[in-house]
Parts: structure tokens; C-alpha cells; sequence
């Protein structure tokens, strides 16, 4: 038997492009690939990037700058480039970069084998029609106890400043029995928690028995799998969150207390000219249906500040949408012109200005997301263990609440489920004592 070739991936982005690189690596095992941690070693390398914004694309280049000496020293080396950047940039990295033998765009990636078996350097950017989910090999390479499924990709919102209707494409949901015998596979190598990934995950609407099914069929319909615990799902569109999406998070105890639900902007002014088609009175609404259905619910959002022509006054606007919601935790950015895209051609807002408002507007999210950590000590939570800790006879897992909970517990197993109660909390985590096992 020939030596298995090496395979080094490296991942940048969303986690759509975490689950997209497990993907990636499985075709391409297929063809012999087996993956390492260390690049030195490897006979290909796989960078999957992101291009939501400058600094996120700009990392590919430096990252390409390093592998030219690798090259030089291994000539046999394959270097590919996929994700977003791929595709929006597509044959310019060849371009740019003499490293580089392929570029694969998120929607083609299906192709790399024969991509990489390919004579000379090679770009596919295609949006083909055939579902690349089902011409991928079956998924067999889990290690934790949480997964990503993806069940929709691509946007059709076009917000102002988002390049993702661009690189990802026009909004498709996969078939409901393809995503039940995907889950169903992942339970036997021990997954308990999944999380349904989406550009715009509660706008799903898959082919199901008896029509179309939204996403809150497609949940209730997992929670009956067997063995599987825990459901999460990101990312939301506010404008996609229906009635019975709500009600799941009332009466579904499968799905976790906690929803990333991304408003951007608290000015009306601003939420209009990025294109998010609903106001900030309309998002707080929605916040008190969800907390109706599921009062404990820890919210979470992403925020972009310094938006062309944001004034003072709409990002206190902003401010004040934050002080009024409450959330445990919040992804805030600059915001970053990107090519192509409607908001680009605006004059921007001061470099200095944005990073002043983005300095605030952590302050207070970070005040917020302590304040959520510290409401949690005392009370009883539920611990699905994913590793052991840094101290010797720890294990950390999540909360149901999405919050790191370290546990002093030698005989703890990965993959396991526990009840403890928080103790303390810290910067990022919380400390718990174990009170029984298998909660
Ligand atoms: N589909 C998700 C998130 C997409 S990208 C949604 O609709 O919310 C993740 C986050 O990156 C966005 O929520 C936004 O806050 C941020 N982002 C996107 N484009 C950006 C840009 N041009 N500059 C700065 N931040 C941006
Ligand atoms: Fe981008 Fe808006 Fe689509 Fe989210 S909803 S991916 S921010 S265009
Ligand atoms: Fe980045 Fe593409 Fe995800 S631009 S955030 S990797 S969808």
C-alpha cells in the first residue's frame, strides 16, 4: 500500500465553512488524504476563506505568502483555495499568488477530486444545478459530540453591505429526508447536539413529505431522532422568525435557550439604508414574542457600527436598542466597504469616529454578557462535556445557554451529560460542581 498523502486544512470564517472543510477533507479522503495538524508534513493545503470583510480576505494573501517557502522546498506540493473569497475573486488569486494550483468556490466543491488530479492550475466557480450535498461521500470522520448540518445556503436579502448573496449564491434549502438521514448517521458516532447552520437558517423551506416544510417542522421533527439531545440553529434573519419557529422555542425542550438573531443597527435611518427591511421597534417586538414563548432565552446579535452616514445620534440609537434587549453576548465590527456591493459606493464615516462608537458599543455588550454569566450562579444547568479542562481532572462542556462550563469531574467522558451548579463566573466561562451524571 502507497503512503497516504497529507492533507492540511485551515479554516477562516463562519461556521458554515467549518462544516464546509470537514466536508472538504471527507472527498477528498476518498481520494486517499488523510489530514494533519502540522503543514510542514503536508502533500496538500486547503485554505477555505472568507470574505466578509478587507481583513478577512486580506489574511488569505499573507497566509499564501508563507506557503511560498514550503513550495519552494516541497515542488510536489498542491495548494487550493476555496470559500468565499474563491469565489469572488476566483482566477485574480492565480494572479496574485504563483502558489496556488486551485480554486474552488463554495459551491463546487463537490469537484475537488478531480480538481486536484488535474493537470496544471485550475478555478471552478460554478453554481452548478446537481446538489453537491448528495454527490459528497456519506459523513464518517466525527470527533466531538456536537455537529454542524447544513440545511440551507445562500442569501437573497442583499443587505447593503453584504457580500454573501455574491460569493454563496441564491437561497436553497436541502430535502428534509436528506437532513434526517444525515442527523440520524451523526447520533452513532456519538453526536448529541446539532446545530442546523444557515446563511439564513429560519428562512428553510426544504422538500418534505406532505409539501414544504420551514424550520420548525424540520426541528420538531429531529427532536424525535433518538439519542439526540441537544438542537441549536444559526444564522437568523429577524424577518424570517414565523409563529411556529416562536412556539418551537416554547415546547420543543430539545431546542437550546439561546438564538443569535443579528439586528445590525438600532437607527430606523440606517436598518433602511442597509436594506434589513424591518425597523427597530418591529425587532424589539419580536424579542418580547420569543421571551413570551421562552423567557429564559439568551439572546445574542451581530452589530455593524460606522455604517456610511451613521451620525451620533442613530448609533445611540443603537446603543439604545442594546440597553432595551439585554443580550448574553453580541459580535460587533467595523464596517468594512466591500466590493461590489451597494454601500461601497458611499462616502465612509471616519475611521477614527467608527472606532470610537465600536470601543463603546463592546463596553457595553461586554458589561451585558458578564452580567448574563453572573445571573447564572447559583442555578442548576445541564453540561454536555466536549473536552477535558486545562487542569488535571477537569472536564468543559456548554450550557444549554451556550456558556463554557468548567467541571471538576476525573471520571468525566466526553460525549457525556451532566447537571451541575454554577459557582462562579469568569471572563469567557463559568465554573460549576458536579451534582449527578447523565442529566
Ligand atoms: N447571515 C447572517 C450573517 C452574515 S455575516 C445574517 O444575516 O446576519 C456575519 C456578520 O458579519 C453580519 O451579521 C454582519 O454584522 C457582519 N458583516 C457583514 N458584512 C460586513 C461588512 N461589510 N462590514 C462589517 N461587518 C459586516
Ligand atoms: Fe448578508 Fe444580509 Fe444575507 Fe445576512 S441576511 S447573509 S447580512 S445579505
Ligand atoms: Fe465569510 Fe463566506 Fe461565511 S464570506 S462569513 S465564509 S459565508
Amino acid at each position: 500500500m502507497t503512503e497516504a498523502k497529507k492533507l492540511f486544512v485551515k479554516t477562516y470564517g463562519c461556521q458554515m465553512n467549518v462544516y464546509d472543510s470537514e466536508r472538504m477533507a471527507e472527498a477528498l479522503g476518498a481520494k486517499g488524504y488523510v489530514t494533519t495538524e502540522a503543514v510542514e508534513d503536508a502533500d496538500m493545503v486547503l485554505l477555505n476563506t472568507c470574505h466578509i470583510r478587507e481583513k478577512a480576505s486580506e489574511k488569505l494573501y499573507s497566509d499564501l505568502g508563507r506557503l511560498r517557502a514550503l513550495k519552494v522546498a516541497k515542488p510536489g506540493l498542491k495548494v487550493g483555495v476555496a470559500g468565499c473569497v474563491a469565489q469572488a475573486e476566483g482566477e485574480e488569486i492565480l494572479r496574485r499568488s504563483p502558489v496556488v494550483d486551485l480554486v474552488v468556490g463554495p459551491q463546487a466543491y463537490h469537484r475537488l477530486p478531480e480538481m486536484v488530479e488535474a493537470e496544471g492550475r485550475v478555478v471552478d466557480t460554478d453554481f452548478p444545478v446537481e446538489d453537491k450535498f448528495s454527490l459528497l461521500p456519506e459523513r464518517k470522520s466525527l470527533r466531538g459530540p456536537t455537529a454542524f448540518l447544513t440545511v440551507q445556503e445562500g442569501c437573497d436579502k442583499f443587505c447593503a453591505f453584504c457580500v454573501v448573496p455574491y460569493t454563496r449564491g441564491a437561497e436553497v434549502s436541502r430535502p428534509v429526508a436528506r437532513l434526517m438521514d444525515e442527523a440520524r448517521g451523526l447520533v452513532p458516532q456519538g453526536v448529541r447536539e446539532i446545530t442546523l447552520l444557515g446563511q439564513n437558517v429560519n428562512a428553510y423551506h426544504g422538500a418534505g413529505p406532505e409539501g414544504v416544510w420551514g424550520l420548525a417542522r424540520l426541528l420538531r421533527a429531529l427532536a424525535g431522532i433518538e439519542g439526540l439531545e441537544r438542537l441549536r440553529y444559526t444564522t437568523s434573519h429577524p424577518n424570517d422568525m414565523d409563529d411556529d419557529l416562536i412556539a418551537a422555542h416554547g415546547d420543543l425542550p430539545e431546542l437550546m435557550p439561546y438564538l443569535h438573531l443579528p439586528v445590525q443597527s438600532g437607527s430606523d435611518r440606517i436598518l433602511k439604508a442597509m436594506n434589513r427591511k424591518h425597523t427597530a421597534d418591529a425587532y424589539l417586538r419580536l424579542v418580547e414574542r420569543i421571551r413570551a414563548a421562552r423567557p429564559d432565552i439568551l439572546l445574542s446579535s451581530d452589530f455593524i457600527v460606522g455604517f456610511p452616514g451613521e451620525t451620533d445620534a442613530d448609533f445611540q440609537a443603537t446603543m439604545d436598542l442594546i440597553r432595551a434587549v439585554g443580550f448574553g453576548a453580541a459580535f460587533s465590527f467595523k464596517y468594512s466597504a466591500r466590493p461590489g456591493t451597494p454601500a461601497a459606493e458611499k462616502p465612509p464615516v471616519a475611521a477614527e469616529v467608527a472606532d470610537a462608537r465600536l470601543q463603546e458599543l463592546q463596553a457595553l455588550v461586554t458589561a451585558q454578557q458578564q452580567s448574563a454569566q453572573k445571573a447564572m450562579v447559583g442555578r442548576e444547568v445541564e453540561v454536555l462535556y466536549e473536552k477535558p479542562g486545562r487542569l488535571p481532572g477537569q472536564m468543559v462542556g456548554k450550557s444549554g445557554h451556550l456558556h463554557a462550563v468548567h467541571i471538576a469531574d476525573p471520571v468525566g467522558r466526553i460525549g457525556e451529560m451532566v447537571r451541575a451548579r454554577v459557582s462562579a463566573s469568569s471572563t469567557n466561562s463559568l465554573a460549576a460542581d458536579l451534582i449527578s451524571r447523565s442529566a
